[in-house]
């Protein structure tokens, strides 16, 4: 088990390697403590090396997973393909090397004609199957933690976010044709009632955003700060 934090532990890792190397291994122990363990991780660059050596335990070890629930953090809406998605990506990263069973993974549909009867559906399986045990998170350019953007206040439960101009310009759908304005996120309490969190920080322009979360002032304009209120926060830290 990750022991309980007074406050956020920050372990700065030399490279992306070591970061997922060191996070993996702590998801690894967890998964052991409790079989049935409902992650909900992030998607974006900072987590693929975690994810990578989840897949390497799996390949040396596959029933360690065989238990393991999976409800995604965001989703982006109206990519009119998978690429890019964080569905797809979960998929590639997670639940297909795991070999998470559908029944297993609750996915996000942003096909759905009513958005926030979505939300509320997601927020219906997160009431079942909840709380969050683990929740994997990076850390956006302007401080957002899944979509819940800076604003002046928080949203606690799953909703539709309007997305800032980053994360409209975020890696994921750089490549994408359409270019997705809003996304669905699960809420900021929805997160911050998750057993255990990790927070993963790396990549390009988030000197801002370190500079105000390490401020330790906890404020709606930086989503990520609330995360000093939670009693396990393991941050891992790559410092580009
Ligand atoms: C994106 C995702 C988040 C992710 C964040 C950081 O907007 N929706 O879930 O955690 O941005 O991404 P990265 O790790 O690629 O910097």
């Amino acid at each position: 088990m990750l022991k309980l934090n007074k406050e956020m532990n920050i372990r700065k890792c030399a490279d992306i390697n070591e970061m997922g190397k060191k996070a993996g291994s702590m998801v690894i122990t967890e998964l052991k403590h409790n079989p049935k363990l409902l992650v909900c991780p992030a998607t974006g660059s900072s987590p693929v090396s975690l994810y990578a050596s989840l897949a390497n335990e799996a390949s040396k070890n596959m029933t360690l997973f065989q238990e393991m629930r999976v409800i995604p953090l965001d989703e982006w809406v109206g990519l009119p393909d998978a690429t890019g998605s964080c569905d797809s990506f979960i998929k590639e990263h997670i639940t297909t090397p795991l070999h998470v069973s559908k029944d297993r993974y609750f996915p996000f549909n942003t096909a759905a004609e009513n958005l926030k009867e979505e939300c509320e559906r997601m927020q219906y399986i997160l009431k079942k199957q909840g709380p969050i045990d683990l929740c994997i998170l990076g850390l956006g350019q302007n401080g957002h933690l899944g979509f819940n953007e800076p604003a002046n206040k928080t949203t606690p439960y799953c909703h539709i976010a309007q997305l800032a101009t980053s994360s409209q310009q975020h890696d994921m759908v750089a490549n994408s044709q359409t270019k997705p304005t809003m996304g669905l996120t699960l809420g900021m309490q929805d997160i911050l009632l998750s057993k255990r969190i990790i927070l993963l920080i790396s990549g390009k322009g988030k000197k801002e955003a370190k500079e105000k979360l390490f401020s330790k002032e906890i404020s709606p304009k930086c989503p990520a700060s609330f995360l000093w209120n939670h009693k396990s926060v393991e941050c891992f830290l790559v410092d580009d």
